[in-house]
């Protein structure tokens, strides 16, 4: 995979440097071990795929494996620009420690996210919906969609469409270490755990 580190093109603002009636309270904390709230990491994604979606940031496509370049990085947060070619797909794991949120910025993505009841937000169309109880819920994420990952959040992401999907993530803190998940006999289980070096290319 291509998973260039660079200086970025434009900085986005971390919520640690915007104003005092912004920063996070302790209520923030909660979310894990980042004063980032989800919501921080929602409107960060959404700037930056404003960004992408003016022609701010180069994107590339590698019809083999996901490209993926890093945009920001700091201490407390990192963000990503990510293209994925049809079929290319992200295996099902969650995010360690961190926190995180996406932004669609153009073609479509589908989300297969593992929810321990039913439809957890209603988005889910009913055809979709097993029986009620544990499983995996899917989702489609149009251009201008944003989801967020709290701690605990179990998903694949993949680019069912013809069109390549171009995505903003942003992670806080940084990812560190992931788990990858399997379900058999509608049971999710955990098959490996993996640190995740710094700038390696997130899921
Ligand atoms: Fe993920």
């Amino acid at each position: 995979m291509t998973a260039l580190v660079d200086q970025p093109v434009h900085a986005p603002a971390s919520p640690f440097t915007r104003p005092r009636s912004r920063r996070p309270d302790l209520r923030r904390w909660q979310d894990g071990p980042t004063p980032a709230s989800l919501a921080d990491l929602l409107a960060l994604t959404r700037e930056v795929a404003a960004e992408v979606d003016a022609g701010r940031h180069a994107v590339e496509v590698d019809p083999v494996q996901r490209w993926s370049r890093r945009l920001h990085a700091d201490p407390h947060l990192d963000v990503w620009l990510i293209s994925w070619a049809t079929d290319q797909a992200a295996e099902l794991h969650d995010h360690g420690g961190s926190i995180g949120a996406l932004t669609v910025v153009r073609g479509a993505l589908t989300e297969w996210r593992w929810t321990a009841g039913s439809d957890d937000d209603g988005t889910c169309p009913a055809e979709e919906l097993p029986a009620r109880g544990p499983g995996l819920r899917r989702r489609a994420l149009a251009p201008g969609r944003s989801v967020a990952f709290g701690l605990g959040h179990v998903h694949d992401v993949s680019n069912r469409a013809a069109e390549t999907a171009v995505s903003v993530h942003a992670y806080s803190p940084p990812l560190s270490a992931m788990s990858y998940y399997g379900v058999r006999a509608g049971v999710l289980h955990r098959t490996r755990s993996e640190l995740v070096a710094p700038g390696a290319s997130p899921e």
